[in-house]
């Protein structure tokens, strides 16, 4: 884009190592649903734009047995073909991807896994693997434990990556932790929260501190209230069975939206080194008080209203009496000088009326006076879909008025950006493990602060039988209460709903 001045801050991780060429990417579970739906996609992503280590071979490792055509076709079922130059590509990403099968604990299979290894590495002095673990938890630590003693290279070196559910709660966290601690070190680790490397994510530190105005209004004096939105337009629908174990607090907010917000309000770190960023991470984390049940409310979604979509109880993978919450908003708040009283909400359901991660920053009032009634300002990230940042604000309606009127300045992504490529969360994150860069990975102390929040609120709902959530119906904005409960911390909705972003025609169109 001719117009657009770049600059590079890319993180400057001391010690950032990437893997070199001749390395073997190992998938774990590399025939289940996260490895065919992300992993392998995101593989082959990386290929296309010439972003893996020279010469990689790539083996999946899983307990079915596959002939490798049907294996091949597995890995490639979700990667889009749009054209014979794909398929060509696609075609060379699948020549250099082989399988082995084995059980997850036993050493004769590791063997077995390491022999085929080597045989691939062809006598490299100094190896380098990356494993990918993505599998249930529960064999998690086992195949850590296997993989350690089996096919950790002599010479050279070895990363994991591992992805969320870290454990229910602080006690199952730290004891995740302590099985892995004593076999891979900090730095080999790569913990996945995949939220960390959607785009528009990675643009909020550069949208707060890399502009001064916003920079400048970032605190408790500007800013009424903080509101982290995640929405689904679908239920579990016959999924329900994992969900269930752990509602959409662990599912979602102890993680992904506790994710986005420290790097809202995280301080300036003093670069953008891994270690700089997630320290500062962990000091909002905390600043923060454990939640107190008060600042609350729980939902689970119920038939739509003309009884064509299922309630949860429904699923039939879901036991009839569960009181798991598919709906929550929870109040948090940042005990330190910047953000002293500002309410940060977290907002988070399935089965609601839309498709829709955003995060909206509302500021306070601005003096009245001259005004009467004017509309607050807010800003808008929204994180997807249609990756957008918007600041609401007020103008004089043009003409021989003195009116005014909210209107925004809007960054949308596909109309400013329309040649870039958006990069899918996976291949952003699968890049920096294989360069090393633990900037948007979870760091062991990150993960140990943001249970020590949540753990007492999430022992309370699951020993308090006599707390129900209440019923929303499936496809509306959440249970009926919400706005009320909104309202109490302060937060004044867009002109009753009536404000919309962005303009539609009356046919709808933009
Ligand atoms: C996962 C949750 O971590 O994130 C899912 O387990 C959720 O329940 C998903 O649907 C959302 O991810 P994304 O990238 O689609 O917003």
């Amino acid at each position: 884009m001719a117009d657009t001045i770049i600059s590079n801050h890319g993180s400057s991780e001391k010690g950032a190592n990437p893997l070199p060429a001749n390395s073997v990417i190992v998938v774990l579970g590399a025939s289940g649903d996260l490895a065919k739906k992300k992993t392998f996609p995101a593989l082959f992503g990386l290929y296309r734009y010439d972003l893996l280590p020279k010469n990689v071979k790539i083996v999946g490792y899983a307990r079915s047995k596959i002939e490798e055509d049907d294996y091949k076709k597995r890995i490639s079922a979700y990667i889009k073909v749009l054209d014979d130059k794909v398929k060509k590509q696609l075609e060379e990403f699948l020549s250099f991807n082989t399988y082995v099968s084995g059980q997850y604990d036993k050493d004769e299979s590791f063997q077995v896994l390491t022999k085929h290894i080597e045989e691939l590495e062809a006598g490299a002095t100094e190896p380098h693997r990356l494993f990918y673990m993505a599998l249930p938890p529960n064999v998690f630590t086992v195949v850590a434990q296997h993989l350690k003693r089996n096919s950790y290279p002599k010479n050279g070196g070895a990363r994991i990556i591992i992805e969320k559910p870290f454990g229910h709660d602080l006690a199952s966290s730290r004891e995740l932790q302590t099985s892995l601690e004593p076999i891979w070190a900090e730095d080999e680790i790569f913990r996945i929260d995949h939220y960390l490397g959607k785009e528009m994510v990675k643009n909020i530190l550069i949208l707060r501190f890399g502009n001064e105005f916003l920079g400048a209004s970032w605190n408790k004096n500007h800013i009424s209230s903080v509101q982290i939105t995640f929405k689904e337009p679908f239920g579990t629908e016959g999924r329900g069975g994992y969900f269930d174990q752990f509602g959409i607090i662990r599912d979602v907010m102890q993680n992904h939206l506790l994710q986005v917000l420290t790097m809202i309000a995280m301080e300036r770190p003093v670069s953008f080194s891994a270690e700089d960023i997630r320290d500062e991470k962990v000091r909002v984390l905390r600043a923060m008080p454990i939640i107190d049940p008060k600042n609350v409310i729980i939902g689970q979604y119920d038939k739509s209203d003309d009884g064509t979509k299922p309630s949860y109880l429904d699923d039939e993978t879901v036991p009839k009496d569960s009181r798991c919450a598919t709906f929550a908003a929870i109040v948090t708040y940042i005990k330190n000088d910047r953000w002293d009283g500002v309410p940060f909400v977290l907002k988070a359901g399935k089965a609601l009326d839309g498709a829709k991660v955003e995060v909206r920053v509302q500021f306070k009032d601005v003096t009245s006076g001259i005004f009467k009634d004017i509309p607050r300002n807010e800003l808008v990230i929204r994180i997807q879909p249609s990756e957008a940042v918007y600041l609401k604000m007020n103008t004089k309606l043009p003409g021989l008025t003195t009116k005014t009127s909210v209107t925004e300045l809007d960054l949308t992504y596909k109309n400013r950006f329309k040649d870039l490529h958006i990069p899918e969360a996976y291949e952003s994150l699968i890049l920096d493990a294989i360069n090393g860069d633990h900037s948007n990975f979870v760091r062991d102390d990150e993960l140990d602060a943001s249970w020590k929040i949540f753990t007492p609120l999430l022992h309370y709902l699951d020993e308090n039988t006599d707390i129900i959530p209440a019923k929303y119906p499936y496809g509306s904005r959440g249970p009926a209460f919400l706005d009320d409960f909104l309202a109490s911390y302060g937060y004044v909705r867009e002109q009753n709903g009536l404000y919309n972003w962005p303009h539609t025609s009356a046919n709808g169109k933009l």
